[in-house]
């Protein structure tokens, strides 16, 4: 048969905090293998930056994350990756990012994590990893993760099965 397929995958993860919602970028991060698009879209203070921080993390990016408010792209160097952080909120529409030049970085070696991706949505890869953050109440956040692509299919199963691992608690310290 010659009929397109395109594999899927959702996960929703409950954060409680915003430690939370980093540790579940970290662990975003440790299962990155390179030059992945991540879309991050969401109201304002769902915690998009807060989540890649923790990416950035996972990454071994050494400096601390800034909130881009006026700059549309940082770069930086993690262990063996680099992370392209982009924020479009200042961002008009799809023809102003277009002329900003900032397009080829989706297309680029470095992972890019992008803030208010909907502007831009028809310009982003068809295989991706959408990720829609939604306030749910006080400190809460629900985190819905959809992959499109057998690769970011493969990299949902890879973060699924690291946030089922039970995090190693007190109980289970050996003095
Ligand atoms: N569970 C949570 N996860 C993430 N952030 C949380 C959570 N609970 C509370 N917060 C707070 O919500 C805010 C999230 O800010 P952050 O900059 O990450 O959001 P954002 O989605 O990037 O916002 P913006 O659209 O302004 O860029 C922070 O002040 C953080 O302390
Ligand atoms: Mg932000």
């Amino acid at each position: 048969m010659d009929a397109l397929l395109i594999e899927r995958a959702e996960l929703t993860v409950i954060s409680r905090s915003p430690q939370e919602t980093e540790e579940i970028g970290e662990a975003l991060g440790s299962c990155l293998r390179g030059d992945e698009v991540i879309s991050l879209e969401g109201e304002l203070g769902t915690g998009k930056t807060t989540l890649v921080k923790g990416l950035a993390r996972g990454l071994g990016v050494g400096v601390p994350i800034a909130s881009p408010t006026f700059v549309l792209a940082s770069e930086y160097a993690g262990t063996s990756l680099r992370l392209q952080h982009l924020d479009l909120y200042r961002v008009e529409d799809a023809r102003e990012f277009v002329a900003s030049g900032l397009e080829d970085a989706l297309w680029g070696e470095a992972i890019v994590a992008v803030e208010w991706p909907e502007k831009v949505r028809h310009l982003l890869p068809a295989a991706r990893l959408w990720i829609t953050l939604r306030h749910s109440g006080g400190d809460q956040r629900r985190l819905h993760f959809e992959a499109s692509g057998s690769r970011y299919v493969d990299l949902l199963r890879r973060l699924g099965d690291r946030l089922a691992q039970p995090e190693p608690g007190p109980a289970l310290e050996v003095h």
